[in-house]
């Protein structure tokens, strides 16, 4: 499975019979299928061969530029967008071609398969989530559960018995037994969103069942053992909090052994627009109504401004434009918020 054993023969000619097997369906298939058809080679096959094998597939029968080349003995032209759509194409949730996205997607192909534990950092609203999802179903856990909590949204004592269980009369009001999300993410992956905000003593915990595999409901006398893919995220640079004495040094080694980090939206340069494009429509299509056109001088406020809410804030940024704006008419700069006209947040 490793990438390293391209010169293997066994490797290559696996590699030329799909591509030669993939390029004489492809124009029976056309490309939706031949994409349904790469996903089914990559459970067989790793990614990176399965790609390899699609790209050159679609070099072969793709562009009749190409196919010409081809048919003349020449080396077809290098094609940077097959690339570029292949990588995508894994991952249907997430809207992004710049360079530090597909960084990001060539990672998440890489690891996702193994069972490593990812740490994912990202400022708010980077896509943390959609990521740590798009792990899960690239990954042989994928037909199990996929479990996801943050951390910031309970008081200590509630997020102890969200994520390890309890047992019957464990405290007051427990008056029968409850599974925590790590037995719910049995053979499948569990997410902790905002790992950074948790106590201490909760730390404590989660880093002993990591360790030991095994988890103690609150009030149990027995541990139970488990059986999950562990993918934490946090907005906050834990290294940063191992130094001021917030994180624990021993766990955040232990969560990170994969480390993803997501750029922040005013690093990914043209995705700002397919971003616009796609949440744009999304919105419109809430607000009964046809997706908006935005003016050239709106376009460089929004690639202007700073987005310290990230995708997130875009989104909210375009709902409010969808929902406030006349239809038929496009957006100007007036019909964006204060915040983005001032171009606060540079
Ligand atoms: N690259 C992206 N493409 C499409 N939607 C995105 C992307 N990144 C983030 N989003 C959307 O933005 C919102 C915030 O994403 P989320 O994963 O919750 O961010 P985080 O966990 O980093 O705060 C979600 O609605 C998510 O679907
Ligand atoms: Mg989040």
């Amino acid at each position: 499975m490793a990438g390293e054993r391209d010169g293997d023969p066994v490797r290559r000619a696996l590699k030329m019979g799909l591509a030669s097997a993939l390029s004489s369906y492809r124009d029976e298939l056309g490309g939706g299928a031949a994409d349904a058809l790469r996903h089914d080679l990559a459970d067989l096959l790793d990614a990176e061969l399965a790609a390899a094998a699609l790209a050159a597939a679609a070099k072969v029968a793709g562009p009749p530029a190409a196919r010409a080349a081809v048919a003349h003995g020449e080396a077809p032209p290098p094609s940077e967008t097959d690339t570029i759509d292949t990588l995508s194409a894994r991952f249907p949730r997430i809207i992004g071609r710049s360079p530090k996205m597909l960084a990001v997607f060539r990672l998440i192909l890489k690891i996702a398969p193994t069972d490593a534990t990812v740490l994912i950092h990202g400022e708010s609203g980077t896509g943390k989530e959609l990521i740590a999802r798009a792990i899960h179903d690239l990954s042989a856990r994928r037909a199990g559960p996929y479990v996801a909590e943050n951390c910031a949204a309970f008081p200590e004592t509630l997020l102890e018995s969200e994520l390890f269980g309890h047992s019957k009369g464990a405290f007051t009001g427990a008056d029968r037994q409850r599974k925590g999300r790590f037995q719910m993410a049995d053979k499948g992956t569990l997410f902790l969103d905002e790992v950074g905000d948790m106590s201490v003593a909760l730390q404590k915990k989660l880093l002993r069942s990591l360790q030991e595999g095994e988890i103690r409901p609150v009030g149990a006398s027995q541990g139970i053992k488990i059986n999950v893919r562990f993918i934490s995220a946090s907005n906050k640079d834990l290294a940063e909090l191992v130094r001021k004495g917030l994180f624990r040094e021993d766990l955040f080694f232990r969560l990170s052994p994969i480390k993803v980090t997501l750029p922040p939206l005013r690093e990914r340069g043209d995705d700002l627009e397919l971003l616009l494009e796609r949440l744009s429509a999304d919105a419109a299509k809430r607000c009964h109504r046809a997706p908006p056109t935005y003016s050239p001088e709106a376009v460089a406020l929004l690639r202007r401004y700073r987005w310290p809410g990230n995708v997130r804030e875009l989104q909210n940024e375009v709902q409010r434009v969808a929902a406030l704006v006349d239809p038929g008419r496009p957006v100007e700069p007036r019909d964006l918020s204060a915040e983005v006209r001032a171009g606060a947040g540079a």
